[in-house]
């Protein structure tokens, strides 16, 4: 976590720095900084709190945003508390050394030990202001380069990072790294000027050309030079392949919404159109989709799929279980990914494994990744960030197309994910022919409606805002669904509590009888999806038992539901369609839920509390 931008050329430093954090802050907020250096002198500025409270200090202060070179950081804290003294940059002993660092050095204690009885001191708790005086230690112990100082003192680390360091005594270059910690570069005109940035958002408006670093690389980037990158361990020169930006500057801006969750929510009918693009084909009734016209035989071959992810794309793979299982009859397991990489689990050849991540960079998964791959399983990723590290490192793969999604609660990612997942098991199921011919014509159907349908659903935002009104001051509330709409229930309660803070339980509407019953009162409302499918009267049943002690009722149901209506306090209706696809539309009322009720609590909606969008640490 943690975002860390930098900027070495013609223009300012200090804008395009300052922009660059506000666009990384979905990263980590804890605290940010930003060094510039105007010729002479090192200015230093850091807060705990917002990229808003640095400007804050440094508004005042013209000597404070001077400068052709700047690097800056905003932190999700790992080591010492957020407070201004732990936030990066950090400065080595001698003044000389500046560095941001995202990641966590696991031997920091070690080797803080080892520089003290060298003489070394520390201000800070931070294993950044301990890795950085280790490099001005191999800097002059050796008589080395910036780069080569870097490369040694990397070699005797353990851990993850992505860092960008700058030394006063060479002030035309910047030293960059990345192990398990993405790290792009921009490259302006003729190697003019360079942008560094933990993903291209802060520089999409300055250059589309862009070099990703692969993990075990660094770059020694200098004004009028081409980018130079090493492998770490072994000094070996790699070649940089530029690539072309894919986003835009609209893209990554809010467009007139309030929140960067509202118009991602909004977002979701193009999401979802985009995620079919060129792959959902009505009208001749096929699928279309590279990963598994290629590799479909893995798939149809394997003894069982593996679904490793974490979060709310944990949630995406567990309704793929109910997908892959029900349409291709294959076999599936849903694993975090946390607790899969550390288990020694059993895996084959035979084993295909699905990573699922919205960003790509997510520390667990992508470990999860490394591990079934050296076990000689298949691994395919699901992945939204074009040339993240898991789109990388699985052997192939769909990417959602949702665009960039800032807000730290997951939402159009939730929904693309399992736009994919859906049209993977139908053109399996169909491969496999465990799905009628007919079925199959009428899911590609009910599909290419759903973005029409999304889009009506969201026109319930005010009644929905109305309901949000009701409940915002509950304290714990209790989601409940069931077959395909029971990890929608997951997700619901994940939303509420990550955003609003509100205690919320995610339950199969079924297990409710085994315990979470005992919590049901008047003060704790229950939110059930209870669409006309499958299961429908065992969970009117469910609703029955709530509202005979005394719960309050909000249900999800299928457009023209008379029963449940006369029972729920609340109702919110989407659109019919065939069960396997419901959770793409029951979500979307959760989501607006969640939102409303955090925007009541005047919560902080696009960045919560604790929490950071990309989880590159363990
Ligand atoms: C919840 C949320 C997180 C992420 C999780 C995985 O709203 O955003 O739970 O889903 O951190 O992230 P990715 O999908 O990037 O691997």
């Amino acid at each position: 976590m943690c975002g860390i931008t930098a900027y070495i050329g013609p223009r300012d430093a200090y804008p395009i720095v300052i922009n660059g954090l506000k666009r990384l802050e979905y990263r980590g907020y804890d605290s940010a900084g930003i060094m510039l250096y105007d010729g002479e002198e090192l200015q230093l500025s850091k807060t705990k709190g917002k990229v808003a409270d640095l400007e804050k200090i440094t508004a005042t202060a013209r000597n404070k945003r001077n400068g052709k070179i700047g690097i800056g950081h905003t932190r999700w804290a790992t080591h010492g508390v957020p407070n201004d003294v732990n936030s990066h940059p950090h400065v080595s002993n001698s003044g000389d050394l500046v560095m941001v660092h995202n990641g966590i050095i696991e031997n920091y204690d070690t080797i803080k030990k080892e520089l003290t009885s060298r003489g070394y001191t520390f201000k800070s708790d931070t294993d950044t202001e301990v890795l950085v005086n280790l490099i001005e230690e191999v800097k002059l112990n050796e008589g080395c380069k910036l780069g080569k100082a870097v490369q040694l003192a990397l070699n005797s680390v353990v851990g993850a990072y992505a860092i960008a360091v700058f030394d006063r005594t060479k002030p035309n270059e910047l030293v960059v790294a990345r192990l398990g910690s993405p790290i792009a570069i921009g490259i302006g005109e003729d190697f003019g000027e360079f942008f560094i940035a933990s993903d291209a958002s802060p520089f999409v408006e300055f250059t589309k050309d862009v070099v990703y670093l692969e993990d075990e690389e660094l770059a020694i980037i200098k004004i009028g030079r081409e980018v130079r990158v090493r492998k770490i361990h072994d000094d070996q020169l790699v070649d940089a392949m530029i690539q072309k930006l894919q986003i835009s500057l609209e893209e990554i801006e809010k467009g007139g919404y309030d929140h960067f969750m509202l118009k991602e929510i909004y977002e979701q009918p193009k999401a979802i159109t985009d995620t079919f693009r060129g792959r959902l084909m009505p009208e001749d009734n096929f699928i279309k989709l590279l990963g598994i016209d290629t590799y479909g035989e893995r798939f149809l071959n394997a003894d069982r799929v593996i679904i490793v992810a974490c979060g709310t794309s944990w949630h995406a793979g567990l309704v793929g279980e109910y997908l892959l299982e029900d349409m291709a009859r294959i076999p599936v397991e849903v694993e975090y990914a946390s607790e899969f990489r550390y288990r020694n689990p059993v895996l084959t050849k035979n084993d295909v494994v699905i990573a699922i991540s919205q960003s790509g960079e997510t520390a667990d998964t992508l470990a999860a990744i490394k591990l079934a791959k050296s076990r000689g399983a298949f691994v395919y990723g699901i992945c939204n960030v074009v040339g993240s590290s898991i789109a990388r490192e699985t052997h192939t793969g769909t990417y959602t197309h949702a665009g960039p999604e800032i807000g730290v609660a997951s939402t159009k990612a939730f929904t693309t994910q399992i736009t994919v997942l859906t049209l993977m098991a139908l053109k399996l199921g169909r491969e496999k022919g465990s799905i009628s011919e007919e079925m199959f014509g009428r899911y590609l159907k009910a599909m290419d409606k759903i973005p029409q349908q999304v889009e009506k659903l969201l026109e319930i935002n005010d009644h929905v805002k109305s309901i949000a009104d009701v409940y915002k001051n509950a304290t714990n509330c209790l989601y409940l669904g069931r077959g395909f709409n029971f990890p929608v229930a997951l997700e619901g309660a994940l939303k509420l509590k990550e955003i609003s803070y509100i205690h919320a339980e995610g339950y199969p509407a079924a297990e409710m009888k085994h315990g979470p019953i005992a919590l049901i009162d008047e003060n704790m409302p229950t939110f059930v999806i209870a669409t006309k499918h499958g299961h429908y009267e065992k969970v009117v049943s469910n609703i029955q038992e709530i509202k005979s002690r005394s719960g309050k009722i909000i249900a999800i149901v299928t457009e023209g539901d008379t029963t449940v209506k006369e029972i729920a306090d609340h109702t919110i209706e989407i659109p019919e369609t065939e069960e396997a696809l419901t959770p793409l539309l029951t979500t979307i009322p959760l989501q607006l839920l969640s939102y409303h009720i955090a925007v009541m609590l005047d919560k902080n909606v696009d960045q919560p509390r604790n929490l950071a969008k990309s989880v590159t640490v363990e």
